[in-house]
């Protein structure tokens, strides 16, 4: 056996003296980048950031043993525990090892399909929130922010079934929670990447919006906790039989079965808001980009919707909101080609070995997810946009490499949200090709990719209009 390759002996960019590559990287399209550079080096190449050196792969082997072999082996990027935890929402997307592990159980039980279930009413008339307002656009002329649109959306969703209260913001006017959400996104995915910790050290304008930002949601989610608390007391049968994630959290840490700290509730009622967020409302925004770029797959889904939903605007039940294998597939189509999560950070626990070359403990590697699943020898006809591919009773043209589809992630750590956000989607996309047209209201404007901690479409303003 051949002994295995320094990473720093890989091909990869040159980088500047001391800084490496951190400076030629433009961070609102990160992704963008090093999909560029695997163009030029291929699947497995190296960059740096400052004294940090870190593997970029799209290998196909390589990601399954990244996905799989954690939280052991491998983390999330190193420095991403202690720069959540600085701002307070250390919660299970960061944690590692045990940590991870006791808050993972209780967040898969609050977000399994028995919860989804009993919550489906309040999913489907937060839908019909979405509806009414989209109908005054439609009547109005308004043109909408697609992303922000649905931004309100997912954070009420989020706020109802994990925190059992509901925010509203699609009817608020004024300042809403993700006006503050808004500005955290961007600076994790700059402080993620910095060569040294500079906010450690001082502030720049931009640490302090985040500062200012992070104030005022750890305030709004401490009246959550304390409503909870309170509801809790006045109703102790709840104990029993706990309605929600937050209820669940409070329960297991009064009972002391998991020792949860009030830090802990606090961080992984922030990573919910967080990851339940863009993540969701990113793919609905780019799926209303693909009903029109694709104007026949848009018609064949909607006939899959109306043949479903007879006279129902939204589907009325549990049962038939997940019966819509078309739309799921365009909805995976969707997720293949416009995944909100392009790459997948890992950080190196040990010295270990992977795919023949050596990574020492503490460097980096990124997974682009995105060109796995775009890559000729994964996908027949790669960069076509083909749901038909999905369908379960349609064969699909070799290569079909399901395993390099991993919009959700992968392994022990893969997304604990994957069903409710499928079935947001699906509520969403139902309820808007069988009451809506969409077209862009500014059709000379490009739409571009944006990358701020998920990848989301920038510039997406559309006119609703009413069904004819
Ligand atoms: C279309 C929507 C979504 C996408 C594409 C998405 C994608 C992802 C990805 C790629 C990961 C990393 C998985 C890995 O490392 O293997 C992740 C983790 C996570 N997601 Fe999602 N997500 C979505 C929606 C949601 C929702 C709705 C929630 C909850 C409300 C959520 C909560 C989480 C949490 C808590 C983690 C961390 C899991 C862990 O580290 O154990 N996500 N998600």
């Amino acid at each position: 056996m051949s002994a295995p390759r320094p990473l720093a002996s890989l091909a990869g960019p040159k980088g500047w003296p001391v800084l490496g590559n951190f400076p030629q990287i433009d961070f609102s399209r990160f992704h963008l980048q090093l999909e560029a550079w695997a163009e030029q080096y291929g699947e497995i190449y190296r960059l740096s950031f400052g004294p940090r050196n870190l593997l970029v792969t799209a290998d196909l082997g390589l990601a399954q043993e990244l996905l799989k072999d954690r939280p052991e082996r491998f983390g999330r990027q190193l420095n991403l525990e202690r720069i959540f935890d600085e701002l307070g929402f250390n919660g299970l997307f960061s944690a590692e090892d045990d940590n991870w592990r006791r808050q993972r159980r209780i967040v898969i039980t609050a977000l399994n399909s028995a919860h989804l279930h009993r919550s489906y009413d309040a999913m489907r008339d937060t839908t019909a929130r979405l509806e009414r307002r989209w109908r005054r656009a439609a009547q109005t002329g308004e043109v909408l922010d697609i992303p922000r649109e649905l931004m309100r959306y997912t954070v009420d969703i989020t706020t109802q079934l994990a925190f059992g209260i509901d925010f509203n913001t699609l009817e608020t006017d004024g300042h809403i929670i993700q006006d503050d959400l808004d500005s955290i996104f961007p600076m994790l995915t700059r402080r993620l990447a910095a060569p040294f910790p500079w906010w450690r050290l001082f502030h720049l304008p931009s640490d302090r919006v985040l500062d200012r930002s992070v104030s005022s949601v750890q305030a709004r989610i401490g009246e959550i906790i304390r409503d909870c608390r309170q509801r809790l007391a006045t109703h102790p049968e709840r104990r029993a039989e706990p309605g929600n994630f937050l209820e669940a959290m409070i329960v297991a840490q009064e009972s002391e079965q998991l020792p949860f700290s009030d830090r802990d509730i606090l961080a992984n009622v922030f990573t919910l808001l967080l990851a339940g967020e863009d993540t969701t409302a990113n793919t609905l925004a780019w799926a209303i980009k693909m009903f029109i770029d694709h104007p026949e797959a848009f018609q064949a889904v909607r006939a899959e919707v109306d043949a479903r939903l007879g006279g129902d605007s939204i589907p009325p039940d549990y049962a038939s909101a997940n019966d819509f294998p078309l739309l799921e597939a365009f909805a995976n189509e969707t997720m293949r080609l416009k995944p909100v999560a392009p790459l997948n950070g890992f950080g190196v626990k040990a010295d270990t070995v992977l795919g023949g070359i050596a990574l020492p403990a503490g460097s980096g590697v990124f997974l682009l997810t995105r060109r796995l699943a775009t890559r000729e020898a994964h996908f027949h006809e790669a960069e076509s946009f083909r749901p038909q591919r999905w369908l379960l009773n349609h064969t699909p043209v070799s290569p079909h490499h399901t395993r390099a589809f991993v919009p959700f992630g992968g392994g022990p750590r893969y997304c604990p949200g994957r069903n409710l956000a499928l079935l947001e989607i699906k509520l969403v996309l139902a309820m808007a090709c069988r009451n809506f047209e969409f077209s862009l209201a500014e059709p000379g404007l490009q739409v571009e990719e944006e990358f701020a901690f998920t990848m989301g479409p920038g510039n997406l303003l559309v006119k609703p209009a009413l069904r004819q």
